[in-house]
C-alpha cells in the first residue's frame, strides 16, 4: 500500500515511524513532514491545510490511504473531498469534526446526551457574557468556539482577568470568527487525562491512556503549550476509572454523534479532568493527541495501519484484540528558547546520532529541517524524545538520559514529565 500521512509535527514523526513498520506499507509520503520522518518517508511540499494541493497528490500518486494529523484540513473537510474522488482517508469528515472545531457544538451534544462536563453557557454577545461573568464569580474559564491554535482557553483566577478574555477574543478578535461565539464555563480542579480511541461508528478501539503535560515549565507553572510531555499509562486512570470514562465519556458521547446523524469515523480524544465527582470531559479532539501519540505508539504491538483502513471502512469489528508492550513509556519535549512566547529558529541541533545508539529510545522530531546538510531547530516544539522501561522510573530515567545528550542553542524542557505517576501510592 501507498500511504501519506498530512503534517509535520512529532505525532505525525510518530505515526510515520509506526506504520513505516506495517507489512502491509510499500511506501509512506509525509505532506509536508520533518528532517526526521524524511528518514522513513519521502516529504513533500504540501502544506497541511491544502486541501486541493493534498487532494492532487494523492490522486497523482494513487495513495490507498491517507491519515491526517493535524485538525485543520479535517476542519475544513479534506475528508469530504476524498471520500468524492473515491480516495480512502482515515479521519471524521467536515461535519463530525465540529465535534474539535466548535466547542459549542461539542458542548451542546454533551449537554443534550449527559456526558459528564464542566457547567457551561454561550454567549454570542460580550456584555451578556461579562454579566454572567459578573454572577458566577472566579475563578472560571473562557473559550473560544473555534480553533485557535490551541490558545483560546482562558482559566482566569479573577473577575476581571475573565472579562479581559471576552474582550480580546469578543472585541478584539485575536482569533478571528473562531470568537464570534464563546463559552464560559466553571473552573475544574484535578488531574487530567488522555483518552484517545479510535471509532467507525459502531465500534472501537481503546488506545492506552496518557497524561500531557500542558505547561511550559515544572511543576505545572507558566503559560499553556502545545504540550511539554507525556507519558503512558497514565497510572492514575485506574482500571475502574478507565471504564468509568468509556461508560459515561466516550461511549454516551459515540451513540450521541450516532443519533445526531454524524458518521464519525476517526480518533475521538477526550480530555477529561478527574475531579472529586468524578471524571468529566474538558474537550474533544478529533485526531491524534501531541505529545501522547508518541508516548503510546512505542507500547503498540498490533499493526496500526489495519486499525486505521478498518475505521475507515467501518470494519472495526473484523479486528482483533489489541496487543500491547507492558512497559511505561515517557515523552518529553524539547523547545526552543521563547517558546510559547517568541523564539528564534534555525539553531543547529547536536547529539542525534548519540540517541540513535540507544536501546529503547527514539527520537520524535517535530520543528526540524535541513539546512546546508545539517538539521536545524524550525519551530517551537523542536524533538520529542520517547524512552521505555520496565517500571515509569526506568523509563523517565531512560528518557531523560537521553534527553542529557541532545543541544541547541536556548534548548528547554521539563524536569518532571512522569513525576506524577511517581508521586502516586497505591
Ligand atoms: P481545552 O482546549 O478545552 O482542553 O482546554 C485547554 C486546557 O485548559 C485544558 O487542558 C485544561 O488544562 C484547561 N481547561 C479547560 N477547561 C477547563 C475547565 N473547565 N476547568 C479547568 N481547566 C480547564
Ligand atoms: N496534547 C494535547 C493535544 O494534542 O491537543
Amino acid at each position: 500500500m501507498r500511504i501519506l500521512v498530512i503534517g509535520s509535527g512529532g505525532r505525525e514523526h510518530a505515526l510515520v515511524w509506526k506504520i513505516a513498520q506495517s507489512k502491509l506499507v510499500d511506501k509512506v509520503f509525509c505532506a509536508p513532514g520533518n528532517a526526521g520522518i524524511a528518514k522513513l518517508a519521502e516529504c513533500v511540499d504540501i502544506k497541511a491545510e491544502d486541501v486541493s494541493g493534498l487532494l492532487n497528490f494523492a490522486k497523482k500518486e494513487k495513495i490507498d490511504l491517507t491519515i491526517v494529523g493535524p485538525e485543520v484540513a479535517l476542519s475544513l473537510g479534506i475528508v469530504d473531498e476524498f471520500i468524492k474522488y473515491k480516495l480512502k482517508i482515515f479521519g471524521p469528515n467536515k461535519k463530525a469534526a465540529q465535534m474539535e472545531s466548535s466547542k459549542v457544538f461539542s458542548k451542546q451534544l454533551m449537554k443534550k446526551y449527559n456526558v459528564p462536563t464542566a457547567d457551561f453557557k454561550v454567549f454570542d454577545n460580550p456584555e451578556e457574557a461579562k454579566k454572567y461573568i459578573d454572577k458566577i464569580g472566579a475563578p472560571c474559564v473562557v473559550k473560544a468556539d473555534g480553533l485557535a491554535a490551541g490558545k483560546g482557553v482562558v482559566v482566569a483566577k479573577s473577575v476581571d482577568e475573565a472579562k479581559q478574555a471576552v474582550v480580546a477574543i469578543m472585541q478584539d478578535m485575536i482569533f478571528g470568527s473562531a470568537g464570534e461565539k464563546i463559552i464560559v464555563e466553571e473552573c475544574l480542579e484535578g488531574q487530567e487525562a488522555s483518552i484517545i480511541v479510535i471509532t467507525d461508528s459502531e465500534e472501537v478501539v481503546v488506545l492506552a491512556s496518557a497524561q500531557d503535560h500542558k505547561r511550559i515549565n515544572d511543576f505545572d507553572q507558566g503559560p499553556n503549550t502545545g504540550g511539554m510531555g507525556a507519558y503512558s499509562p497514565a497510572s492514575i486512570v485506574t482500571p475502574d476509572l478507565f471504564l468509568e470514562i468509556l461508560d459515561k465519556i466516550i461511549y454516551r458521547t459515540i451513540d450521541g454523534m450516532v443519533k445526531e446523524g454524524l458518521d464519525y469515523r476517526g480518533v475521538l480524544y477526550a480530555g477529561v479532568m478527574l475531579t472529586n465527582e468524578g471524571p468529566k470531559t474538558l474537550e474533544f479532539n478529533v485526531r491524534f493527541g501531541d505529545p501522547e501519540t508518541q508516548a503510546i505508539l512505542p507500547r503498540l504491538k498490533s499493526d496500526l495501519t489495519e486499525i486505521l483502513i478498518a475505521a475507515s471502512e467501518k470494519k472495526i469489528s473484523d479486528l482483533k484484540i489489541l496487543e500491547w508492550d507492558n512497559r511505561d513509556c515517557v515523552c518529553v519535549v524539547c523547545t526552543a528558547g521563547g517558546y510559547p512566547g517568541k523564539y528564534e529558529t534555525g539553531k543547529e541541533i547536536f547529539g542525534l546520532e548519540d540517541l540513535d545508539k540507544m536501546n529503547d529510545v527514539i527520537v520524535f522530531h517535530a520543528g526540524t529541517k535541513f539546512q546546508a546538510n545539517k538539521i536545524v531547530t524550525s519551530a517551537g516544539r523542536v524533538l520529542g524524545v520517547t524512552g521505555l522501561g520496565d517500571s515509569i522510573k526506568n523509563a523517565i530515567d531512560n528518557t531523560y538520559a537521553a534527553v542529557q545528550k541532545l543541544s541547541f542553542e536556548g534548548m528547554h524542557y521539563r524536569r518532571d514529565i512522569g513525576a506524577k505517576a511517581m508521586r502516586r501510592d497505591f
